[in-house]
């Protein structure tokens, strides 16, 4: 749990745990593989690999060129010795890491082909071997926006699943689905609902959404206090820097200021200093008191924030709601000879996030799955 907050450590825990479950039920007669999409640093896929039994190889896809040279080069230690890994001794090479690989995943043939590639390496290196059709979990953990559809858009194809894929070309087909979304507001134009509208007379959906309700999404993961500081405060800042006509060197201030600590946020002078330092700016050259006329629109700034939190969970239900009946619809139309159960599991914890949506996984697994 090296470089991880706690909450990314229990989150990343809690995922390969569960992900291990489904594993030990899947019938599969000689392990599998998993796609971790959105991988960022590749805790989660090495997590996957050291906790998950029968996993013969994982690869870590992220659309961060940067992040995934880094981890590329950096040399991991291996996983727990005593856990079971690879079943078959003729794949037993691509066993023993993870595979970082460049992927911006913007469809799911792009996801599909990043796969493909990985396998024809495999197959190159002769880390793989037999002919068996090799069933692949996809998993994402906080895939941002529309990520995390993409990822189930690929799953739902026909044409991507192992049980077709065993009578076609491919060597390997998607078996089961874990996805954790999150960051709704960067879905794209379109997105909501993906699902058919409940009522055959209907040709409109029953709820329908304004782009803008997708930022209501953006919910606090600190207490109540600290969040609506941190909204609010900064929001003042901008303002203090237009009423005086302060110019940042023609940078963008909110982006410049960066995350601070909780403590930047125990008094507005506190505050202050922070952002001098980092702006390069001294406190006294923005304000040290807030002025009188600023109180009334920090308040209604404050209100504008609490009701934007609290309507946050409903337009992530809604959104959740949509994804696994479209999941559900598109599986029901593939008419396959295998059946899958696509549920909202509340992974992560409810506390102190209260209803964020950003703790439920969207699961689609084998029907035989208890
Ligand atoms: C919120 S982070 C989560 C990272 C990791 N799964 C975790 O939980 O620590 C989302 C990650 O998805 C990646 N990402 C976002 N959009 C992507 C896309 N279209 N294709 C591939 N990766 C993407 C980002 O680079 C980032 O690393």
């Amino acid at each position: 749990m090296v470089g991880m907050s706690p909450k990314k450590a229990y989150e990343v825990t809690r995922m390969a745990t569960y992900v291990s479950q489904i594993a030990k039920n899947l019938r599969v007669v000689d392990g599998f593989y998993i796609v971790d999409v959105g991988a960022g640093q590749g805790h989660l896929a090495r997590e996957l690999l050291d906790v998950v039994t029968g996993v013969k190889g994982v690869l870590a896809l992220d659309g961060d060129t940067v992040l995934v040279k880094r981890q590329a080069s950096v040399q991991h230690p291996k996983p727990r010795i005593g856990v079971e890994h690879a079943t078959d001794e003729t794949d037993a090479a691509d066993a023993t890491s993870v595979t970082h690989k460049f992927g911006h995943i913007t469809s799911p043939e792009r996801l599909v082909e990043a796969v493909d590639e990985w396998f024809t390496e495999m197959e190159t290196g002769h880390t793989l071997r037999s002919n068996i059709p090799k069933p692949v979990m996809l998993v994402s953990l906080h895939g941002c926006g529309s990520l995390s559809l993409d990822v189930l858009r690929a799953f739902v194809e026909k044409r991507f699943r192992l049980e077709d894929i065993q009578r076609g070309r491919r060597r390997w087909g998607f078996i089961a689905s874990v996805t954790v979304p999150c960051c709704y507001n960067l879905l794209r134009e379109g997105e909501y609902p993906v699902s058919a509208p409940l009522s055959p007379s209907k040709t409109k959906p029953e709820i329908e959404m304004a782009k803008a309700a997708l930022h209501f999404t953006i919910i606090p993961s600190t207490t109540a206090l600290l969040a609506v500081r941190k909204v609010v405060w900064r929001a003042l800042l901008e303002c203090l820097f237009v009423h005086k006509g302060i110019k940042l060197d023609d940078m963008d201030a909110s982006g410049r200021l960066g995350r601070f600590p909780p403590r930047a946020y125990d008094t507005w002078t506190t505050f202050l200093n922070f952002a001098g330092s980092r702006l390069g700016s001294s406190p006294e050259s923005i304000n040290t008191t807030l002025s009188p006329t600023l109180v009334p629109l920090a308040r209604a700034l404050s209100i504008l924030y609490v009701l934007r939190c609290m309507l946050g969970p409903l337009v992530e239900a809604a959104l959740l709601e949509d994804r696994v009946r479209w999941v559900r619809e598109r599986l029901a139309s593939n008419d396959m000879r295998l059946t899958y159960n696509t549920l909202l599991v509340p992974l992560f914890s409810q506390l102190g996030e209260v209803g964020s949506a950003r703790n439920i996984a969207v699961v689609v697994i084998p029907e035989y799955i208890e």
